[in-house]
């Protein structure tokens, strides 16, 4: 007979509360008093109690005919196919173990695996070696003495630190914009900023870059909104899709200036015109070049003098800036937008004072003179890479920027040859699905103004003996230097400045 107490509340309170139930209400219960006198008093034996599954060890012969068995889904099992879907496929990524050395004139040395081997690294995006500049470390150093390691909540629970809104403000400065808006990462920044705008903006089209990075992806997915995919870096497509768009409708042209993977460099101010021509917002990521290109390090916009063009810019302080945490630039009342509706933002811890101060110093360093010595010896040893390879006769992806794609076709061979070139002390991570399609694995060299041409005719050796040891057939016209056709002797010389030298007093 059902219960007509029990009946009158839900399934789900009762196996929460069945027990406290019984405890409370059980005495007054003419059944219960009945069953419990010839329990001794045994709650625990309750059918009841034992039917909702609280406890588990009622006789099985009082439950049999009441509980039915519960099919329990197999998580394990279900966990391993996707794994060892990725390692057939050879996308499963094994990290390195490899801790990059601050100490002075160890960068961009690395201690490697159990044995802690030195190896060099050539894969990091501390592009200019800001996380360990002496004014980078100092300021986050006296920060953390200040006011301790961690923001102690949202912005708006524990408040805007004086660093925070100084931070914005130096961004916003650089960027020349009104306002800035920081994030945890720029993954965040862009799939909050996307996800936000291209959702509030009534009817919002979004046109965004076939090559366009995950975090970009995945804020115009959240949104909702209606998107079209144009040919990465192709203006001419841009503007064939938007001309086929209705007119008097919000829209957002979202792409990347220096591609990560390729080092490719889009059109900026063709792509800019093309996206205002049609009343569009460009929404454009600097995330691989705010440090490393304009006077004062604020990206492709600033060097080619189109800063007023890009209507939102993000970028990231975990990159060239050697921190962690990103941010966006815009109008006042576009960042106050964001900053009112975007969770992605509002929801979340804001970023440490140490990351605070580490992040103002090194925006401040790469604006500054020794800022551009960095980006200038930076770009020579890029150049003296681009042209060893050429002289080996190894192959690599055309790049315009500081990032150098060497194209090994396969996620197995690369794997392989990324292994090679550990051996011989060289680190640098092999490129593979889902970043790069499939097919277009590489490894990714970028070189920066510590690396000597010494380490680069080092590597260059490496690759070579790499490439060999893995079966992996390349134009190899030179030996030992000279020409296997003609024996003409040739060596890259390039006018190479020392690294710039750490002042002593850093103010
Ligand atoms: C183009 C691009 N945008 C955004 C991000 C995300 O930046 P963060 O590392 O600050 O999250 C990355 C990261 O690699 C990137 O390559």
């Amino acid at each position: 007979m059902p219960c007509p107490f029990i009946g009158s509340f839900s399934q789900a309170f009762v196996k929460n509360y069945g027990s406290s139930l019984m405890k409370q209400y059980g005495k007054f219960c003419p059944v219960l008093t009945r069953s419990f006198r010839s329990l001794g008093n045994d709650e625990t034996k309750c059918p009841f109690i034992q039917q909702n599954a609280i406890i588990s060890d009622a006789p099985k012969e009082m439950t049999e005919d009441i509980s039915e068995p519960i099919e329990q889904y197999q998580y394990e099992k279900f966990f391993h196919e996707q794994i060892s879907a990725k390692k057939k496929d050879y996308s499963y990524r094994i990290f390195r173990k490899v801790s990059r050395l601050a100490a002075d004139g160890m960068y961009p040395q690395a201690l490697e695996g159990a044995e802690n081997r030195q190896v060099t690294v050539w894969c990091a995006n501390d592009y200019l070696g800001a996380s360990r500049h002496p004014a980078v470390q100092d300021a986050a150093i006296n920060a953390i003495k200040s006011y301790g390691t961690g923001a102690g909540g949202t912005r708006n629970i524990a408040g805007n630190s004086q660093m925070t809104e100084k931070l914005e403000k130096e961004l916003a400065k650089l960027h020349k914009k009104p306002a800035a808006l920081i994030f945890s990462s720029c993954f965040v920044a862009n799939d909050a900023t996307l996800s936000t705008l291209a959702k509030i903006l009534p009817g919002c089209l979004v046109f965004s870059d076939a090559g366009n990075h995950a975090s970009m992806i995945q804020g115009i997915r959240n949104s909702r909104a209606n998107k079209q995919i144009f040919r990465h870096n192709d203006p001419n497509h841009l503007r064939e899709l938007l001309a086929q768009s209705p007119s008097g409708v919000p829209k957002l042209v979202v792409f990347e200036t220096v591609h990560s993977m390729s080092g490719a460099i889009c059109p900026l101010d063709e792509m800019c015109n093309i996206a205002h021509e049609y009343g569009a917002l460009t929404f454009v990521d600097e995330v691989h070049a705010v440090g490393l290109y304009g006077k004062h390090g604020a990206g492709i916009g600033e060097e080619r003098g189109l800063q007023h063009k890009i209507d939102i810019v993000s970028g990231t302080l975990g990159k060239a800036y050697g921190n962690v945490g990103g941010y966006i630039a815009g109008s006042t009342l576009l960042i106050d937008t964001v900053r009112s509706l975007a969770p992605g933002f509002i929801f979340t811890t804001a970023l440490p004072p140490p990351v605070l101060a580490g992040s103002l110093a090194a925006i401040r360093l790469l604006a500054s003179e020794e800022g551009r010595s960095l980006r200038a010896k930076q770009q020579t040893i890029v150049r003296y890479l681009k042209l060893s390879l050429l002289v080996a006769g190894l192959p690599q992806l055309p790049s315009v920027s500081h990032i150098v794609p060497v194209p090994v076709k396969g996620a197995d061979k690369v794997a392989q040859v990324a292994e090679s070139l550990m051996k011989r002390g060289h680190y640098v991570q092999a490129i593979n699905y889902p970043t790069v399609a499939r097919g277009e694995e590489r490894l990714r060299f970028a070189p920066g103004p510590y690396h000597t041409p010494e380490m680069i005719d080092s590597l260059i050796t490496a690759l070579t003996e790499a490439f060999h040891e893995n079966d992996i057939s390349f134009n190899e016209f030179m030996k030992n230097g000279t020409c296997r056709e003609c024996s003409m002797e040739y060596k890259v010389d390039i006018a190479y400045e020392e690294p710039y030298k750490y002042p002593m007093q850093v103010a």
